[in-house]
């Protein structure tokens, strides 16, 4: 069967086709059927009873497989290579969740994990999902006061976290960090469990804190408890319009049928196969493709502490690619610019035997048509640009080469992949024509995998996405469909920016900005980045009467968008200007700044209060060097 088969076989029995797919994993209890129509948008496989460590670990050594690698980890930083079967795998983890367990965790309570790229991130991931507890998983490049939001939100009984993580070029101490969020957060967990590193060794709060190897001594492994399949395997908070992160729930059946078929028939990966994906277990990349995916599908998963470029070489890749045998690879297309900008020949892709690699995805940002072609002339292989967001958990669209290898075009993600009915509308709702810009939107119900709602915030939930659109979920991305069906995302509706392949929120840095004493009102846009796709910059009105050098406030604003977000938002520019352009209905003109600063043609809208701002704005863009070509 063609994709042309299978995406219609699907449309014609949605019931029928994810019932199918269900067969591949191993229930407790097989769900009565497929859709269930309740909640928001309803569920999916609800009534079955089914366990994700299970499926991830145990079937595959109950099967056989329990000498084969599950996880490889590689790091670069630390100069270390270590495999860890699916046997020690599944002892790690039953220790580790026995662990839990004495300590009272049970089915429901939430854990939060605070991790670097170690196996052990995983195995904490894991041991969650072995007691039908609720993970949530924060990126390491996080400030204190992202943690400590993420605290109050989902309000775990217990942290485990490491002593510290590793960048090129610094250590980053996880435990103040931690310490920090706990004494900032009004929830506090019941304990908290340290891994320690042998970079850092950190010092244990008494009574709270325990080690991870310390309390697993002497315990009783746990077995696998099964749960509903509407039960929350994780929640996953990611990037809004405001500073309040949105939490992303995923139900535990559905996000098993959808890994798995993801596997097998999106990146033809299968049982013995060797799989990685270059990301970090902080996004949701790393929650379906580096932990869960491969795993269900009994396949090698790499863990890669380290940068594509600088940790040591641009080869790094490369060589863990060849080392690994991997067969599909996966990493955002700014690794791929950050490998390029070092290596414009390919020298360091032609070192290595790359024999076993069938497929290069790339995913997190839209993929430029010149990294694409670099890839392609270089590697030889196919490069495949696909679609999709930490709600829906895998790809809205791709190309499916484990069932067809059709096509690609330059600059599309290909095509949509069952589950999802794309449809472009205009902002009010209305269907646009083939090859016409507007905003994308997915008919409900989604597919399995994709989230049933945001955790404790149905209504934000309704609001966000399904308020605009009835029946409709919206995506936040605008793009158009051409004649073939093929999809192209080319811009966000929101405020939502993609600053290496990371999501942040322009509201959320304006709210650190505006809290500067000096500053009466501000705005965040994102610009184009040659290397990272986009990077924020901030435009600052002060308070009449402020003496402050405008240097030192735009310093100080820095500073406070590294502490209160983190390193990750990577906000290192900011100008004071007298005014910000806005409608006459007060609505500031982000869109028309981001064009001026990027160079672009632009329209002065009819709205616009008073056109003369936008000079000013141009004057204040070029004393920051924007446009930058
Ligand atoms: N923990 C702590 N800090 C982190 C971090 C982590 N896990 N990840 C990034 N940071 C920090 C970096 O150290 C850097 O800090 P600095 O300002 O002190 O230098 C800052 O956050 C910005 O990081 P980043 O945006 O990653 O930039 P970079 O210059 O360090 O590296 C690239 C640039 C392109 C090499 C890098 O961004 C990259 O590999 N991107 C791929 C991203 C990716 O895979 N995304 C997942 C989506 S699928
Ligand atoms: P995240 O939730 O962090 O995975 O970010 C999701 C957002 O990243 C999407 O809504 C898009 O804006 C963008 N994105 C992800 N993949 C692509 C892609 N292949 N092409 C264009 N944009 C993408």
């Amino acid at each position: 069967m063609g994709y042309r088969e299978v995406y219609e076989g699907w449309k014609s029995d949605p019931e029928g086709f994810w019932m199918a797919q269900a067969d591949a994993i191993d229930w407790d209890r097989k769900p009565s059927h497929a859709y269930f129509d309740q909640g928001p948008v309803g569920e999916w496989f609800a009534d079955g009873m089914v366990n994700t460590c299970w499926n991830a670990v145990d079937r595959h050594v109950a099967a056989g497989r329990g000498d084969q690698i599950a996880i490889m980890h590689e790091s670069p930083i630390t100069l270390s290579t270590k495999g860890i079967t699916f046997r020690q795998l599944q002892d790690r983890v039953a220790s580790l969740a026995g662990a839990l367990r004495a300590k009272g965790i049970k089915k429901g309570d939430r854990v939060i994990i605070y991790m670097p790229m170690i196996p052990e991130a995983l195995e904490a991931m894991l041991a969650c999902a072995r007691l039908g507890a609720v993970h949530s998983v924060v990126f390491g490049g996080f400030a204190a006061n992202e943690l400590a939001v993420r605290i109050d939100d989902c309000q775990p009984k217990a942290i485990i976290a490491a002593s510290c993580g590793l960048e090129p070029n610094r250590v980053v101490h996880y435990k103040p960090l931690l310490d920090a969020a706990i004494d900032q957060a009004r929830h506090k967990p019941d304990f908290c469990v340290i891994f320690q590193r042998e970079q850092e060794v950190a010092q244990l709060v008494e009574g709270r804190d325990v080690s991870w190897h310390g309390f697993q001594y002497g315990v009783t492994p746990a077995d696998c408890v099964p749960v509903e399949g509407n039960h929350p395997a994780y929640i996953l908070y990611t990037s809004g319009t405001t500073g309040q992160p949105k939490g992303v729930v995923r139900d535990t059946a559905g996000h098993l049928v959808a890994l798995q078929w993801s596997m097998n028939n999106i990146y033809n990966i299968h049982e013995g196969d060797r799989f990685w994906a270059a990301s970090d277990v902080g996004w949701v990349v790393g929650h379906s493709y580096i932990c869960y995916g491969p795993l269900i599908a009994g396949a090698t998963t790499v863990v890669f502490e380290g940068k594509p470029v600088g940790t040591p070489h641009a080869g790094v890749f490369w060589r863990i690619i060849q080392n690994h045998r991997i067969k599909s690879f996966f990493t955002a297309p700014t690794a791929l610019r950050a490998i390029r900008r070092e290596d414009p020949t390919g020298e360091w892709i032609r070192r290595y035997k790359l024999h076993d690699l069938q497929a290069l995805f790339l995913a997190g940002e839209r993929a430029d048509p010149e990294t694409v072609k670099w890839a392609q002339n270089h590697l030889g292989i196919l490069v495949i640009d696909h679609w999709w967001q930490t709600e829906t958990g895998w790809a809205i669209a791709a190309n499916p080469i484990g069932v067809e290898t059709l096509p690609t075009k330059l600059g599309s993600p290909s095509v949509p992949m069952p589950g999802h009915d794309v449809q472009i509308f205009d902002d009010e709702g209305h269907p646009l024509p083939d090859g016409t810009l507007g905003a994308i939107a997915i008919k409900l119900p989604l597919p399995p995998g994709t989230l049933p709602t945001l955790w404790n915030a149905e209504d934000r939930f309704r609001k966000s996405y399904l308020d605009h659109f009835p029946g409709y979920y919206e995506t936040g991305d605008a793009g158009y469909i051409d004649e073939d069906g093929y999809l192209y995302i080319m811009a966000r509706t929101d405020d939502v920016i993609n600053v290496a392949g990371h999501r942040l929120s322009t509201g959320a840095m304006e709210e650190v900005l505006s809290s500067h004493p000096d500053v009466a009102e501000c705005a965040v846009i994102g610009v184009a980045d040659s290397l990272k796709g986009q990077s924020p910059i901030g435009f600052l009105c002060l308070k009449s009467g402020v003496n402050t050098p405008h240097d030192q406030v735009v310093k100080d604003v820095v500073n406070m968008v590294r502490d209160k977000i983190g390193p990750v938002a990577a906000f290192k520019t900011a100008c004071v200007v007298d005014r910000l352009p806005k409608t006459r209905s007060g609505k500031i003109l982000r869109a028309t700044m981001a064009k001026i600063a990027d160079g672009e043609a632009f329209k002065t809208p009819a709205t616009i209060e008073d056109p003369v701002v936008l000079d000013e704005i141009t004057v204040a863009l070029k004393s920051i060097g924007y446009p930058q070509t």
